[in-house]
């Protein structure tokens, strides 16, 4: 389904996502991390903006990311760069709960 945003893809069941666990996925060209923060989801792009190390490596401290490489932090609600080195922000993506399943809303 395409809305003013872009489209709905099936991102992982439920079940997939842990707290504090990130759940790295591939849709298309879009490498994607998904994160469970309570009953909240969140969606980022799975790539570090600093040398491009997988964030669904690293750990996930509240609503940060923190990559596995580098140690630098971003917040995965608004994809801000919090610390050093990271300077660029990564991408986030809309996602919504449909059923059992999570799907994330990525750019057509
Ligand atoms: Fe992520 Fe360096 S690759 S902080």
């Amino acid at each position: 389904m395409t809305d003013d945003q872009g489209t709905w893809h099936e991102a992982a069941a439920l079940s997939a996502l842990n707290e504090g666990e990130p759940y790295g996925i591939e849709i298309g060209r879009h490498h994607i991390a998904l994160y469970r923060v309570g009953n909240e989801y969140y969606a980022t792009s799975n790539i570090c903006t600093h040398a491009e190390a997988l964030l669904s490596d690293g750990i996930l401290d509240g609503c940060e990311i923190e990559c596995p490489l580098h140690m630098g932090r971003f917040d995965i609600r608004t994809g801000e760069a919090l610390t050093s080195p990271v300077e660029i922000d990564i991408r986030t993506y809309p996602v919504r709960v449909a059923g059992d399943r999570l799907e994330v809303c990525l750019p057509a």
